[in-house]
């Protein structure tokens, strides 16, 4: 989705702007664009396609400033050109816009404007917000832009600036749309996403709904849409600028993929006591352990590899706990009358915490009384908000759109919920929840040898690139290992890819299947081994090249498998963090020979702010 940065203080805005942005290419967009208030009034220049180009433009035409704006657009509203790109100006050519998101009634505010003889040049719902604060200055931007903000409606951040008043930059929020205001020596930053950030400073303010924020180079000054003063302090984020560089590596992705046992390691930390006892109890805020014996029902919810997590810990929460586990994905449950009461617990999975169908979804069910949980991986996101616990992932900044590491930590914080719970309900021997929480605990290491196996993943995948389409089958807790290495192949190589329970098959998907159609299972240790070897079986026959996830030592699937990769033996419940990396690296090397923009793949933004 888009990107917005923001800068004022003592050095040149420029190269920190473009930089910044530079950092925000991940989230996926179609143009950039930069304004600047220097000597000469409010000079900007904007371009469709990749910053590179308008780095290019800015090496012919510099420009400079000790404030100013950045923007990277993803389309909503008017064609990826030049002229769409923000940021967006007035007529007079003073005030300056950049927005992520949507304002829902600018064509109404766009007839009204031009009816009082405003013109516009783009085809955008932002360039309203440029004319509609010109229409409002009577000599003080910021209530000028506070007038406007009573004015629109949808889910925005925006920031702005003006020639008339170069010593301020001004920014709000209303829904979705991330704003994070960094403190630094006589000079502040402001951006929608952490990473770009974390060059500069680590002293983070996040602006939260309905709140605006006026920024000068020696601070702050937050208030509420109506001005109503709001003090919050900066909080000292934890991550640092190297976890958001390829350290070596050729993309982002290959370099989360492999970090994946130190983020198992860092996500367990603390949380496993000398006894081998799963104990959340001090993160979980007011969901304390009477609340957790008297729920009746739990829901998981997410989008995406988020809802694959949802989808093991569907599973984990079944089998150790004993409840009935609904898993629904966000889209759906906010517009499927969610049958969810003040006894059920509502697990929301966002790694951002900002996808906007999870964050509708956990509002809904806050709304019907539901205890909210929130799985998350931004410390301070809107998800955090609103849930009255979280258990935070510690993934670290993941810059590939495809979303690796915190899938791994997102089932790792499944582990430890299901493990807590049922000790907490006491519906698993204490034994049993020891042996399971001890074998958690190795799991970094099991990881560490699938990675091991990258050659010859590299070499399995160099044969799959030429397929046009490629099933991916599990069973049980693997069935969502299948889905997550489907999405994951078809999001970044753009083969098409489906991923089945493997049960399902013979009910359709079969009919796909002939010797040019990859089969790849996951055929690992289990209640469902043999049903998933008949079903790999079936697709043998009709030769189908067959690829199996397996374990090395398995004379049943060396059998069958034209290849193998092989995975350590592990406990079943715990083999989906093992099961995926292989598949992660599968999807990696094919889109990798296939020459595919890994870490920014066609039409994908990393975090999905509209609906
Ligand atoms: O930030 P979230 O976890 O809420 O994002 C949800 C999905 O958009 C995300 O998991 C998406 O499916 C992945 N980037 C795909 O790899």
């Amino acid at each position: 989705m888009c990107g917005i940065v923001g800068y004022i203080g003592q050095r040149d805005s420029v190269p920190i702007i473009l930089d910044s942005l530079a950092r925000l290419e991940y989230r996926g967009y179609d143009s950039a664009g930069i304004a600047v208030i220097n000597e000469q009034g409010l000079r900007g220049s904007k371009s469709v396609g990749k910053l590179a180009r308008l780095v290019s433009l800015l090496h012919d035409d510099p420009l400079h400033g000790s404030i100013g704006l950045g923007h990277t657009r993803w389309a909503t509203h008017g064609r990826p050109n030049d002229v769409n790109a923000h940021p967006h100006l007035d007529c007079s050519g003073s005030i300056a816009v950049v927005h992520n998101g949507i304002i829902e009634n600018y064509a109404e505010l766009r007839e009204r404007l031009k009816a009082q003889g405003h013109r516009f040049v783009s085809e955008t719902d932002t360039e309203v917000i440029s004319h509609l604060i010109e229409s409002h200055d009577k000599g003080d931007v910021v209530e000028a832009v506070r007038r406007t903000l009573a004015e629109l409606r949808g889910a925005f951040g925006l920031g702005v600036i003006s020639s008339k008043d170069p010593s301020r930059l001004i920014f709000a929020r209303n829904g979705a749309s991330p704003l994070i205001v960094g403190v630094g020596e006589n000079e502040m930053f402001v951006a929608s996403d952490i990473p770009a950030l974390l060059q500069y400073t680590r002293e983070t303010v996040v602006i939260q709904e309905g709140e605006m924020v006026v920024v000068g180079s020696d601070g702050y000054k937050l208030t509420s849409f109506e001005g109503a003063p709001i003090e919050r302090k900066a909080l000292r984020i934890t991550w640092n600028a190297a976890q958001a560089e390829k350290s070596g590596y050729k993309h982002f992705m290959l370099k989360e993929i492999f970090e994946q046992p130190s983020v198992v390691k860092e996500t367990l930390a603390g949380r496993i006591d000398e006894d081998y006892d799963v104990r959340l109890e001090p993160e979980l805020g007011s969901i304390d352990d009477e609340l957790l014996r008297s729920i009746s029902k739990i829901c998981i919810t997410g989008c995406g590899t988020a809802y694959h997590a949802g989808m093991v810990g569907m599973y984990l929460l079944r089998s150790l706990v004993g409840l009935p586990v609904e898993m629904e994905l966000a889209s759906e449950f906010r517009y499927g009358d969610p049958v969810v009461d003040p006894a059920t617990l509502v697990l929301a999975i966002s790694q951002s915490g900002e996808t906007a169908d999870t964050i509708e979804a956990a509002k809904i069910a806050k709304g019907r009384g539901a205890t909210l949980l929130g799985v998350c991986n931004v410390v301070g996101s809107h998800l955090t908000r609103l849930d009255d616990g979280t258990l935070y992932t510690r993934g670290g900044p993941e810059i590939g759109v495809a979303a690796t590491k915190t899938y791994t930590a997102q089932v790792t914080a499944m582990i430890l919920a299901a493990l807590h719970l049922a000790r907490v309900r006491g519906t698993v021997p204490p034994q049993r929840l020891r042996e399971i929480a001890r074998a958690t605990s190795l799991l970094p290491a099991a990881v560490d040898v699938v990675l091991n196996e990258s050659d010859r993943i590299k070499r399995i995948a160099r044969t799959m690139s030429e397929a046009q389409s490629v099933l991916f089958l599990g069973r049980y807790i693997n069935y969502p290992t299948a889905l997550e290495g489907a999405l994951k192949l078809k999001e970044i190589s753009y083969i098409h890819a489906e991923g089945y329970a493997a049960g399902e098959m013979k009910h359709g998907p079969i009919a796909l299947l002939d010797r040019r159609t990859p089969v790849v299972a996951v055929v690992t240790s289990g209640h469902v081994r043999e049903k998933i070897l008949s079903n790999v079986a079936e697709a043998k026959a009709r030769e189908a090249p067959i690829i199996c996830v397996a374990h090395a030592d398995d004379a049943d699937v060396a059998d069958i498998a034209d290849e193998i990769i092989p995975v350590p033996r592990v406990d079943p419940l715990l083999a989906p963090i093992v099961n995926v990396a292989p598949l992660q690296l599968l999807a990696y090397h094919i889109a990798d020979f296939k020459g595919c923009d890994v870490d920014q793949p066609r039409n994908l933004a990393k975090t999905v702010t509209v609906e």
